[in-house]
């Protein structure tokens, strides 16, 4: 068998790669090892930015997202008994965001893709990838092959791609944080209408949403943290207790229907290629979750990545193809940057001394009454610009 470009992971990345592709004329295939109920059930990211509506929206893929999605204005820092607004409408005038689940995405561009009558594989079992440094990479998997003119590695941190790069090319960066994200998602109709992000003494905790009926939260638990230690009444007792700090606030609780803790990490490896295998997404790089940014950054690496592929099948250049790594890193680095600052402001540390507390409580002061201050946090959580030609 053969392709044009071998896509392994079918996240967000490797769908709306191959998605785009499509729309240049250019034929891929995804190799996915989970199902298609288990890809389009996983309950992740929920923030996207302007230019990650748009991108779906002009791909054709934003109907359902236009339809459903529910744009915001602004956000909630909620600290020291009092909720300060971030107002994006004056700070970042034209830009929103929208809220609409990452596994809706997932379910749009998969029914998409088949719609075309793409190729999209699941439960593919001991993908692997051969000669991606030379000019004929290929896949193998389940005892197929797939011959490919490039690989694309989409298939998040933990898959094969960026393991099979031969030690010693990689340079990675990482930061693990000493806690985690204990995420739920309830059917109860959202206590506010925006997010509300909380700093309190025993941890931070995000008040969010998918929809009119169904509410998201974290709250920041240990590491190590047991789920079959949260029983749901102690998930909202501990909601309640750090988001019910402002006066008139009372958090709707309902059934939650789903439960999971996720780890936190800054992570980057550099470069983003090898030879002819390209990764993007969480591949590549993962943020912690404060900043929302992990989604949109792998939508931001597959509009390089296709644009560069178009040019290398229209002209035969690899110019763009070999300026892939250097046009991503840029806004990897400044999404790693916005991240690890939202998570220092908002997060209890156990090295915490009385001393970093007063300067958290200082930073987020600063943030909520200077103009330009509060500005650098819209610019950044709405998404910085494309660059010209991404
Ligand atoms: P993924 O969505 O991870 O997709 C990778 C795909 O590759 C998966 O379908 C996987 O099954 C497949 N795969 C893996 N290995 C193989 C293999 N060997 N062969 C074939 N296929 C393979 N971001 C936020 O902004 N907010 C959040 O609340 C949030 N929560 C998250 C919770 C979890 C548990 C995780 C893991 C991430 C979360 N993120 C969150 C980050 C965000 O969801 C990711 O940045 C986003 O999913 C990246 O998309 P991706 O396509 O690069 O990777
Ligand atoms: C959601 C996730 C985030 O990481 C975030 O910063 C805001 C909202 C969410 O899943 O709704």
């Amino acid at each position: 068998m053969r392709t044009q470009v071998g896509i392994v992971g079918a996240g967000p990345a490797g769908l709306l790669l191959s998605h785009l592709l499509h729309l240049q004329g250019i034929e891929s295939v995804v190799l996915e090892r989970r199902s298609r109920d288990h890809a389009e059930g996983r309950v992740r990211a929920g923030v996207l930015e302007q230019g990650t509506t748009d991108t779906l929206v002009e791909a054709g893929v934003g109907e359902r997202l236009l339809r459903e999605g529910l744009p915001h204005e602004g956000i909630e820092l909620r600290f020291g008994g009092a909720g300060h607004r971030i107002a994006f409408e004056k700070l970042v005038p034209g830009h929103v965001i929208t809220v609409y689940g990452q596994q809706e995405i997932v379910k749009d561009l998969i029914a998409a893709r088949l719609a075309a009558g793409g190729d999209v594989r699941f439960e593919v079992d001991d993908v692997a990838l051969h000669d991606v440094d030379s000019g004929r990479p290929y896949l193998t998997f389940g005892g197929e092959r797939l011959d490919c003119d490039f690989i694309v590695g989409c298939d998040g941190f933990h898959g094969v791609s960026r393991p099979s790069i031969p030690p010693g090319v990689l340079t990675t960066y990482e930061r693990e944080y000493p806690f985690a994200w204990l995420g739920v998602l309830a059917r109860v109709r959202p206590s506010a209408d925006e997010l509300i992000y909380a700093r309190t003494e025993r941890g931070f905790a995000l008040h969010s949403m998918r929809s009119p009926e169904i509410s998201r939260f974290y709250l920041q638990v240990s590491p190590d943290e047991d789920l079959a230690a949260w029983p749901d009444e102690r998930v909202w007792d501990e909601l309640k207790t750090r988001l019910e700090t402002v006066p008139g606030f009372t958090l709707t609780t309902g059934e939650i229907i789903d439960k999971g803790v996720t780890p936190m990490r800054g992570f980057v490896a550099e470069p983003m290629q090898y030879g002819r295998l390209f990764l993007a997404g969480d591949a590549a790089h993962i943020v912690p979750p404060t900043g929302a940014k992990g989604l949109n950054l792998a939508v931001a690496d597959v509009r390089v990545l296709t644009r560069a592929l178009a040019h290398r099948y229209e002209t035969g250049s690899a110019d763009l193809l070999d300026g892939y790594s250097r046009a991503c890193l840029r806004r990897v680095w400044r999404a790693q940057h916005f991240s690890w600052w939202m998570t220092t402001l908002l997060h209890t540390f156990d090295t915490d001394d009385p001393y970093a507390r007063r300067l958290q409580t200082s930073h987020l002061e600063y943030v909520t009454s200077s103009e330009a201050a509060a500005r650098t946090l819209a610019e950044n959580y709405v998404g910085l610009p494309y660059e010209p030609g991404d």
